[in-house]
């Protein structure tokens, strides 16, 4: 089994280039740089839209991505509207008191559990849906799937502006549950592979720009069509990125 990510495309308007970045272009081609990996699942980790939940942008992607034909899921992160995801991609039965998008998955071995962090910590019903899946099933290797890392991740300028609100309790619930998941996530503009006493954290780089964690400022260290690729079996996860 093979899930490939994407993470923080920031689609911006048709014309309108961010910081000289052409987002459409650069997640165009992540998709279809991913393409050669035959994926059976491709997850898009947050930050669909350029701005606050654009609707048109996230019309565009699910053109790209219906027309790549690779399943795919989606999460939302801090610039999206759940709600607004949940319409267009027809995802309403998964939407929860009509603002937070989650939902669980299971396949041969793994327990996929998608949160939605988009405001930047969890509400206290989507808690106990976690708490509940980290604690049912535990033959199964859960992995979860949320736009923030839900630690500090030696990333300066990250850590210290846009780090998730709750990490101590997302931490001690992990740590109780006792089943050490692999936690997939983007928001954070880099890549990086984190590992704690309780849980594996990979933090999957931006198509839109990444930043240089070797500085405390905001610095940006590249822009391009990238994806993280996750290898499953029942033996080990391996997992890879891969920039073009
Ligand atoms: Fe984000």
């Amino acid at each position: 089994m093979l899930i490939t990510l994407i993470s923080d495309p920031h689609i911006a308007p048709p014309g309108e280039h961010p910081f000289g970045v052409d987002t459409r272009g650069l997640f165009a081609g992540a998709l279809e740089f991913q393409s050669r990996e035959k994926s059976d699942l491709l997850i898009i980790t947050g930050d669909l839209s350029y701005r606050d939940g654009d609707e048109s942008s996230y019309k565009w992607i699910k053109k790209q991505l219906d027309d790549n034909q690779t399943p795919y899921r989606i999460i939302g992160g801090n610039h999206d509207d759940s709600s607004v995801l949940a319409r267009t991609f027809a995802l309403e039965d998964h939407l929860h008191n009509s603002i937070e998008l989650y939902y669980e998955e299971k396949i041969p071995g793994h327990h996929l559990i998608c949160l939605d962090s988009s405001v930047g910590s969890l509400s206290k019903l989507q808690w106990s849906w976690l708490e509940e899946k980290l604690t049912s099933e535990r033959e199964l290797k859960k992995l979860i799937f949320m736009h923030h890392p839900p630690t500090e991740a030696a990333a300066p300028y990250m850590d210290k502006n846009h780090a998730f609100r709750e990490i101590d309790k997302f931490r001690k619930l992990v740590k109780k549950s006792n089943c050490r998941p692999a936690v997939f996530c983007g928001h954070y503009h880099l890549e990086k592979s984190l590992i704690l006493p309780e849980m594996d954290v990979f933090i999957c780089p931006s198509t839109f720009f990444n930043l240089d964690d070797k500085y405390r400022d905001f610095k940006v260290l590249n822009n391009k069509a990238c994806y993280r690729g996750v290898e499953l079996s029942e033996e080990m996860l391996r997992t890879s990125v891969y920039y073009q």
